[in-house]
């Protein structure tokens, strides 16, 4: 049917006889000819059909754009003057001699172009429209040619390409389980994975030494630009190797894909940084290094000043008190401090204190702020000089639990970066590493684990584990890419006796431990290898590696914010028939709309 690509129409083939399928652009008359921008998934090129042909000219008057065609001609140069350097194939086009029309086309609800002022729900509801423009297609041939890389890699080292189950049970990562029920065993659901987690482990424990899988996971949880229900992992595992084997492997992996695809030399080594020093210099665990911003410790100089806001804070183990400096931020006025107050309310701030430094050598008589009246010469001065304050300056102040300062402050910088136009471009990797094992609820006192609950602690005292488990570190570590996390991995427990330890602290009873997670534990006392591994997540890879806002751009047939797919419906009611052959009658959901009572540990973090 076809001879070639229309975006491979070269010079190489002028005045030759090619045999074009594709997509009409654009038909335009012009005194007597036709000309059609034929389009295909390479490229585009013009047709000019002229009524020496009768009949091609006759159907080309009468096509529309979005018809599909079939073209013959011959190659020739564009006449002196004509060309466009936009296209491609710009200095060419076809004579075309035969046009025929292989399917009518309605018009489209949006124009096939990059430049598109179609919202994302019409986009969605007409995806395979919004994936006929050219923006979308290189999106997913770059996503395909990561996998495809990525694939490349880990079969020439020795990773083995192996499937684990999707109706399966409960694999924990923080999320609630999309189930599936059972017409077999009536009352009885399969969940699918959040992660292939334990089956990846399980893998180890059957000597295959080293796994991986470009696999979909899914996780009903809230959704965000960066976040999917079902979402794609390249999920990877191995035994026998520490976290600095899997990281510098991985790292190989990550620069690789860089420089093939991109072009882009990431740094070797990848920097790493510790959970700590993130949390403190940046307020979160997947810092924007491109942003210069940061946070400065303030808690040891406030414990004393004449202010419960600050003082209680400094001198409570769990509180904080930190500043953010600003440069040349001082012209802010007085309504964008107001605004940035309640941009940190939302995130649980209770006030946003700041001084303006109008002039640093004036003294106190130089500054503007409602709080400096509470502070001696000392502490000013050692406010002044941790935050490296200069004349032109704001100095931002947060003060209260330390999740609460970090979040805020966190999300005030990310903020302020965005707002001044601070952040720089390029690519900022790092590794986070020494995460502690557990997080307590505030509320429930209980703990949970920070990764998941396979993940090793740095001792391997259980004692020492059932003791301290607030200071214990565990042996996770996050690859971070300009503020979004890629991925994620740890070494795992592959003892059966602390694993049950791990659960015991995480509230899990020696009873649940074994309905939910029994296999796994007889499976450890099996000769459970050494083992570790990582997942990264596609979706976001590719999002930040074509420049993308949202996931949802670098996904064939996304879902929308609420979890539905505009252009199939899902999810739909089933029927009668069917939930009668499950055993399922339907009631009143309870809980939606009330996430708060139900909310996962994501949802929690976010
Ligand atoms: P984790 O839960 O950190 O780890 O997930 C790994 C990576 O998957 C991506 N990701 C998502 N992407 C899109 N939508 C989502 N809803 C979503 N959730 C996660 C992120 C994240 O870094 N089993 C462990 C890995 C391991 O320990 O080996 C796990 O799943 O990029
Ligand atoms: P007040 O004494 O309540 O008027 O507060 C004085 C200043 O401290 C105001 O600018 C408040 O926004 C700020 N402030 C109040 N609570 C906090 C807090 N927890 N963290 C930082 N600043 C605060």
């Amino acid at each position: 049917m076809r001879s070639h690509y229309c975006g491979q129409i070269d010079d190489s083939l002028l005045g030759q006889s090619v045999s074009l399928c594709g997509w009409v652009n654009r038909r335009r008359d012009h005194g007597g000819v036709v000309f059609i921008d034929l389009r295909d998934r390479e490229g585009i090129v013009q047709v000019v059909v002229d009524p020496e042909s009768p009949s091609a000219f006759q159907t080309a008057l009468h096509v529309r754009s979005e018809y599909v065609l079939r073209i013959q001609g011959i190659v020739r140069y564009r006449p002196p003057g004509t060309e466009n350097s936009h296209l491609g194939t710009g200095t060419l086009e076809i004579a075309g001699h035969t046009v025929e029309v292989l399917n009518h086309a309605e018009p489209p609800p949006f124009a096939i172009e990059d430049e598109t002022h179609a919202s994302e729900e019409v986009r969605l509801r007409y995806r395979y429209l919004d994936l006929r423009r050219p923006e979308m297609l290189r999106r997913m041939r770059i996503r395909a040619e990561v996998v495809h890389l990525v694939r490349h890699f880990l079969d020439s080292h020795g990773f083995l390409d192996i499937e684990t189950p999707f109706l399966t049970k409960t694999t924990p990562e923080g999320a609630r389980d999309y189930l599936v029920p059972s017409r077999t065993h009536p009352g009885h659901c399969f969940a699918l994975p959040q992660s292939p987690q334990l089956f990846k482990q399980l893998l180890m424990m059957s000597g295959m030494d080293r796994y991986y899988q470009v696999v979909r996971c899914f996780r009903d949880e809230d959704l965000r630009a960066d976040r999917q229900p079902e979402f794609t992992q390249i999920d990877i595992e191995t035994s026998f190797m520490d976290e600095n084997g899997i990281m510098d492997r991985m790292e190989s992996m990550v620069r690789e894909l860089f420089a093939r695809v991109l072009g882009v030399a990431l740094p070797d080594p990848l920097p790493r940084m510790t959970y700590a020093e993130a949390m403190h210099r940046f307020g979160s665990d997947r810092p924007d290094l491109r942003n210069p911003l940061e946070l400065v410790e303030l808690s040891d100089v406030m414990r004393e000043v004449d202010f419960k806001v600050f003082a209680d804070p400094a001198c409570d183990p769990l509180g904080r008190v930190a500043a953010l400096r600003l440069p040349g931020g001082n012209d802010l006025p007085r309504s964008a401090i107001d605004a940035y107050q309640q941009f940190v309310a939302t995130r649980g701030g209770k006030g946003l204190a700041y001084i303006k430094v109008n002039d640093l050598h004036r003294g106190r008589a130089g500054l503007q702020s409602p709080i400096v009246k509470f502070f001696s010469d000392e502490v000013l001065v050692e406010v002044l000089n941790r935050t490296g304050a200069e004349t032109g300056d704001v100095i931002f102040f947060g003060a209260d639990r330390a999740s609460v300062v970090n979040e805020s402050l966190g999300a005030l910088r990310l903020r302020l970066g965005e707002d001044r136009g601070l952040v720089v471009r390029g690519w900022r990797p790092l590794w986070v590493v020494d995460f502690p094992m557990f997080a307590q609820d505030a509320a429930t006192g209980r703990w949970t684990a920070l990764h998941h609950p396979f993940t090793a602690p740095q001792t391997e005292s259980l004692d020492e584990l059932r003791a301290t488990p607030g200071t214990i570190l565990s042996r996770a570590y996050d690859l971070v890419l300009n503020g979004t996390e890629l991925g994620g991995g740890s070494i795992r427990i592959h003892r059966s006796e602390m694993q049950e330890a791990v659960f015991g602290l995480l509230g899990i009873g020696a009873e649940e431990a074994e309905e939910k997670f029994g296999f796994l534990l007889k499976a450890l006392r099996y000769g459970a290898p050494p083992h570790g591994g990582i997942a990264f997540g596609l979706d976001r890879l590719v999002m930040l590696m074509t420049g993308s806002a949202s996931i949802r751009d670098v996904i064939a047939f996304p879902k929308t914010q609420t979890a539905t797919c505009l252009l199939t419906g899902a999810p739909a009611t089933a029927s009668q028939e069917q939930l009668r052959e499950l055993g399922i009658r339907f009631g009143q959901p309870v809980g939606v709309g009330k996430a708060d009572q139900t909310r996962t540990k994501h949802e929690l973090q976010a």
